[in-house]
């Protein structure tokens, strides 16, 4: 790879322990030098500003996601072929093949379940006083309804939340965390594998339908396989960050948390700011097909970039004082945490779903959420404590 004279480098990291503890001085730097930071480490581009990421995002024929959302070339050939890391009229059918299960219409059943959960996971912690925000809460929802919704079976769930991890550590440049992740994303695979092979899927659920498409040959055998990960894989770690990260945000600033609660209309904006403000994930890959350029910065083809939706979301060319918790944050919406464009999340309806309805139970009886010492995880692209203490009071 050649950069011309003139391009914006930046020499750091961006992967080590500390940067992934400290992202947002390198983020800040990173906006400052240019739209498209070339990174000498990781050989690829950093694209850390609003404007430049969403411009990226909404141009999937230059900025192709086949071969190109990891930073490893070994994690792209996993992955090849699966709804992520597809294009076109490929990822387009495999969208469809699942996608009016997520609408909002197709989601409202499950809002039911999804707050009776809620609620009773709140009774109890509540009642018990002080509990993990992480390991309590923030974990026990998505693993008590979303593997339902996906149709996984019983057997094998306690594996599900290590396998998710590593899928997202082997994003990353090829350092330790992802040689270490990438033989359990590989345990993963054969476990999806052998559901479609055996139809040891949950009648009803996404994956029952993934394999009655497979049936009327809609999808391929291993299409089938990728499609039950898909939507598993990314569902856990994320809306678990985004738990952990409100009841820190929410604890950290009580102000914000009175507002909540005497308006708990604003939960769904307030949900948009958490992800915003602490974007669970912090960025994906793309492969430029041909010589193209980002924000005027030249980039050839076959460029890795790396679009940094947690530095966008901090972008303060387009969000005013980005780094203050705003509940109330009339531009909450325009985050790009669940990505935009062809490849927006697909599983955003659920998550924020989850989100909002731990925040309403918590809300009709939590009055303060008092805070331990809280502690982060390491995860290549999940941003996330791994344990938030809180105690919290009522009345
Ligand atoms: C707070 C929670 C979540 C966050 C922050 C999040 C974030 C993201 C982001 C940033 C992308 C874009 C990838 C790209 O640009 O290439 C994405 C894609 C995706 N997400 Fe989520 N996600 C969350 C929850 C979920 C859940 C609960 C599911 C499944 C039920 C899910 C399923 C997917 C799928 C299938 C894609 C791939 C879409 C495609 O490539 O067309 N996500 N997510």
């Amino acid at each position: 790879m050649t950069t011309t004279a003139t391009s914006p480098q930046y020499d750091a990291d961006v992967y080590t322990d500390a940067a992934l503890l400290e992202p947002y001085e390198h983020y800040r730097a990173l906006r400052e030098l240019g739209p498209a930071v070339y990174l000498t480490a990781h050989d690829a581009w950093a694209v850390a500003r609003y404007d430049d990421a969403k411009a990226v995002l909404a141009a999937p024929e230059v900025f192709r996601s086949a071969s190109g959302i990891a930073l490893n070339e070994p994690a792209n050939a996993a992955i090849l072929g699966c709804t992520l890391a597809s294009d076109g009229e490929h990822h387009a059918h495999l969208r469809r093949i699942v996608a009016h299960r997520l609408t909002p219409r197709a989601l409202r059943p499950v809002r039911h379940t999804v707050t009776e959960a809620a609620e009773e996971l709140v009774a109890g912690l509540v009642a018990r006083g002080s509990f993990d925000a992480v390991g309590d809460l923030a974990r026990a929802l998505p693993l008590s309804v979303v593997p339902d919704f996906i149709g996984w079976p019983e057997e094998g769930r306690e594996h599900l939340l290590r396998w998710a991890g590593a899928n997202f550590d082997s994003f990353g440049p090829l350092n330790e965390r992802a040689r270490a992740a990438l033989p359990q994303c590989g345990e993963m695979a054969a476990y999806g594998a052998a559901l479609v092979r055996d139809g040891n899927v949950l009648p009803g659920s996404l994956g029952a339908g993934v394999l009655e498409a497979r049936d009327r040959g809609e999808v391929t055998e291993e299409q089938a396989m990728m499609l039950m990960l898909d939507y598993l894989a990314p569902s856990l770690d994320t809306t678990i960050s985004a738990v952990g990260s409100a009841i820190w945000l929410l604890g950290t600033h009580p102000e914000q948390w009175d507002r909540l609660r005497a308006e708990p209309g604003l939960i769904p904006n307030a949900v948009q700011e958490i992800v915003r403000l602490e974007s669970p994930i912090r960025g994906f890959g793309r492969l430029a097909a041909r010589d193209t350029e980002i924000g005027g910065v030249a980039v050839p083809a076959g460029s890795r970039v790396l679009v940094l939706y947690a530095s966008a979301n901090r972008d303060e060319r387009h969000f005013a004082d980005p780094d203050v918790f705003d509940v109330a944050r009339p531009e909450a919406p325009e985050q790009l945490g669940f990505g935009y464009g062809e490849h927006g999340c697909a599983g955003q309806g659920l998550a924020k779903m989850e989100v909002a309805a731990l925040l309403e139970a918590l809300a009709r009886t939590v009055t303060r959420f008092e805070l331990g010492r809280p502690e982060r995880g390491l995860n290549n692209l999940i941003r996330a404590f791994s344990s938030v203490p809180v105690r919290v009071h009522t009345g």
